[in-house]
């Protein structure tokens, strides 16, 4: 059921076959781009990556990174890209309509991934939420560490994810194109400017060329280390929010006309874009002030107590910065929670046949619910994290490839619709891959996983 490029959905598919006929559609291509960035770019990039760097062979694992993007990343993106544009429906009804019922399952893995994920990713927010007005208000606190144990539970916590769930399911409730779209337009080049900004501020600091070493050092035996191999596929995918439908649903609002290949790469190069300036933006500041020994800890401790050390100490110029930098990270936040609710709404939306507003109020309302539990223990929120993250994500992606590569009929003349000869040459490479590389790497990640996962456990599962 491949339409003829160029054409619009409405003018050759056959009335009956609109899975519904007033669906929603982006109002413009740069406007699903930017929404599919804003669905990416998030605390894995302005934290995560940039620390993976620095821990697992500087430059090295930058060129492991971008090798996983091109081969592991980007096809997955152009398989959930290929499901969601040809269905037209959210995750549950693409799969069934592209493989059949026994797929559904699937779909409402997704459903419960997405529900997971925003449940604890909103808690974070929420502290983020709280870091920029509390600095706004009255600078960086002196001693960041009990700051934050006072602010990262309890019912401080609950009040502020509370206001960034409410702005989030306010977006969502107003659609794709003057919701999502207009929302991400405004939102993500802001978030782009002030990390460049911050960054080129960077270069004049004094530990900038010590800041740069740390986090790009090369160390070349890194490059075949299987262990951060796998590690940069992790992040890889992460990064690109895929295995749960996120961008399968975005794309069930793009039309044929759109060179989906062309976009998957617009967003790969815009997420890598921004993950590897974060790192030149932080290290320096973090160099200047010599505390490199206070990173290791974890992604949320850095984030949260080492970064706001530096900023304090820096006094002005430091409030500043930080109060831009904790904005950007509001941002990234904010626009990934909206596609994360987005693929529970749609679901809601199609399967039960609700209107927007009310699919988007009930499953918010219901997302805010369950924050209750990370809101109140961080430790709840760190195996929620590996669970969801770790777990179902490869999960999730794993299956999807399975589904393009050996189940699902016509995925890659999908692709080849309305793309350039450049593109259409390389789809048999992408075929090779969903089909014969992608399921066993993945397999061997997601070993690791639940390895890592029952280890946590163990030991009481807090990060
Ligand atoms: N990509 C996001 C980040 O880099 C995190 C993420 C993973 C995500 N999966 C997602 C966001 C699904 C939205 C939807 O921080």
């Amino acid at each position: 059921m491949i339409s003829e490029p160029g054409k619009p959905i409405s003018e050759t598919v056959p009335a009956a076959e609109q899975s519904a006929p007033e669906r929603e559609m982006w109002g413009s291509r740069l406007g699903f781009v930017l929404a599919a960035v804003g669905s990416a770019v998030g605390l894995g990039n302005m934290w995560r990556f940039p620390y993976l760097a620095a821990e697992s062979g500087g430059a090295a694992f930058v060129i492991l990174y971008v090798v996983m993007l091109l081969f592991i990343g980007v096809p997955i993106l152009l398989a959930e890209l290929a499901i969601g544009r040809s269905a037209r429906l959210s995750p549950i009804g693409a799969l069934k309509k592209n493989g059949g019922k026994g797929w559904a399952p699937l779909g409402l893995l997704f459903v419960a991934s997405g529900f997971l994920i925003l449940s604890y990713y909103s808690v974070i927010a929420g502290w983020t939420v709280r870091y920029s007005i509390d600095a706004l208000i009255g600078g960086f606190p002196a001693d960041p560490s009990a700051r934050f144990d006072e602010i990262s539970s309890g019912a401080g916590a609950l009040g502020f994810h509370l206001l960034f769930m409410l702005i989030t399911i306010g977006i969502v409730m107003g659609g794709i194109k003057k919701g999502i779209e207009r929302a991400s337009i405004i939102l993500m080049p802001l978030l782009a400017l002030i990390l460049l900004g911050i960054a080129v501020w960077a270069m004049t600091l004094e530990g900038c060329r010590e800041g740069y070493s740390f986090y790009l050092r090369p160390s070349l035996e890194n490059l075949l280390d299987p262990v951060v191999m796998a590690r940069a596929g992790g992040q890889a995918f992460f990064s690109l929010s895929l295995g749960m439908g996120a961008m399968l649903t975005y794309a069930s609002y793009l039309s044929r006309k759109e060179d989906v290949n062309g976009e998957a790469c617009m967003i790969a190069g815009a997420d890598f874009g921004i993950a590897f300036v974060a790192g030149l933006a932080l290290f320096p500041i973090i160099a200047a002030l010599g505390l490199f020994g206070d990173v290791g800890e974890s992604t949320i401790g850095a984030l949260f107590i080492v970064l706001p050390k530096a900023f304090a100490a820096m006094g002005a110029v430091g409030r500043v910065v930080g109060i831009l930098f904790f904005v950007a990270l509001l941002v990234g936040a904010l626009t990934s929670a909206l596609s994360l609710l987005e693929v529970v709404t749609a679901s809601v939306m199609d399967e039960l046949k609700l209107s927007r507003r009310k699919a988007a109020l009930i499953m918010g309302g219901a997302v805010t619910l369950l924050d209750v539990l990370p809101a109140l223990s961080l430790s709840s929120l760190g195996i929620m994290d590996q669970l969801a993250g770790d777990l179902f994500l490869v999960f999730g992606a794993l299956l999807m490839a399975v589904f393009v590569g050996w189940r699902m009929k016509g995925a890659a003349d999908e692709l080849a619709a309305g793309t350039r000869p450049f593109f259409k040459k390389l789809l048999p490479l992408w075929v090779f891959l969903v089909r014969f590389v992608i399921p066993p790497v993945l397999l061997i990640v997601l070993y690791n996983s639940v390895r890592a996962a029952m280890a946590a456990l163990g030991i009481g599962g807090a990060e």
